[in-house]
């Protein structure tokens, strides 16, 4: 399998059913249309959408509600980014190469672009299960959706990160860490994998296995994410550096170092590989994809 190539084919796909799945910038007065399509079209690597058409056809999948849930998703994700580039949190000016929503216009428009984008992507929701021939499965992957982004999922894990830029994390709360990384970034992930499965008719065990996998690929992803915040640059990562120390945040690398935090990434990345093995269907490009995920450089 040329991996690269498969890669670039899905990402297309899943790009194809953004663009067409993202509310059109005429009639409306004002910029909310255009900042909304902007925060979204300025890039991203779609890793979400992907991850989820993938356990889609995993679990044999055929419907066209798909990319309906892919854009949901998608537009989940780059509304908390949209969020949290906000002065109130992170405070950054580059994201995905460019200038970030509310560094482009405005912070208010920062806000209400994040918040159409929430809450646009539950009219998609609404839209794929109405597309869907078996509501059931639908129903259950919004909900499970809507459960992964919120105050249980990523939500909560971004409220205890901003709640602990204050006081600092010791280097024996790990736990706590652990939990920010689970909630504000796994969950999001292990909503991906799930959804796509629980669309395409994944039983409730089933399910707790892809939790489980999206969980490690989550925790792996976000450790590489704040390893790249200390070695990539503007250009390679399309983000500000150093933002983590800027924001008093404590991270694996700040807790015990670059070495140690690599050495997770790639035991949570071995660990996600090898529970692939338990899932029926093909599960070649989803392997390399794990391993693609822990090695990337933006
Ligand atoms: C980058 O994803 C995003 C993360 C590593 C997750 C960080 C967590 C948050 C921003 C918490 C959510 C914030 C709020 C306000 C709820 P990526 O590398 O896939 O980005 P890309 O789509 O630009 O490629
Ligand atoms: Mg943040």
């Amino acid at each position: 399998m040329n991996f690269d190539k498969e890669l670039e084919l899905r990402v297309k796909k899943a790009n194809q059913a953004i663009e067409e799945c993202l509310p059109k910038d005429e009639g409306m007065p004002g910029n909310l249309v255009e900042s909304m399509r902007y925060s979204v079209l300025v890039g991203g690597k779609r890793v979400r959408p992907v991850l989820m058409g993938e356990l889609f056809e995993i679990f044999g999948g055929k419907g066209k509600e798909l990319r309906f849930i892919q854009s949901a998703m998608e537009l989940i994700h780059t509304a908390s980014l949209c969020h949290d580039d906000l002065p109130a949190l992170d405070n950054d000016l580059l994201r995905r190469g460019k200038k970030t929503t509310h560094a482009q216009f405005g912070e208010a428009m920062g806000i209400l672009a994040g918040d159409a984008l929430l809450n646009y992507a539950y009219e998609l929701l609404f839209d794929g299960i109405n597309e869907s021939e078996n509501k059931e499965n639908a129903l259950n992957a919004a909900r499970i959706l809507s459960k992964k982004s919120g105050y249980l999922g990523m939500l909560g894990g971004q409220s205890v990160d901003v709640e602990h830029e204050k006081t600092g994390i010791k280097g024996d709360q790990l736990e706590i860490l652990e939990y920010i990384n689970e909630k504000k970034t796994a969950a999001l992930i292990e909503g991906a994998m799930m959804t796509g499965a629980a669309l395409a008719g994944a039983d409730c065990e089933q399910l707790k296995l892809i939790e489980k996998i999206g969980n490690r690929i989550g925790l792996a992803f976000q450790i590489q994410d704040d390893i790249l915040d200390v070695t990539g640059t503007p250009q390679s990562i399309g983000k500000s550096v150093f933002s983590d120390m800027k924001n008093n945040k404590e991270t694996y690398v700040a807790i015990v170092g670059i070495e140690e935090a690599s050495k997770r990434v790639i035991d949570f990345t071995k660990e996600a590989v090898a529970l692939t093995d338990e899932l029926p269907g093909n599960t070649e490009f989803l392997k390399e994809m794990i391993s693609y995920l822990a090695l990337r450089k933006n």
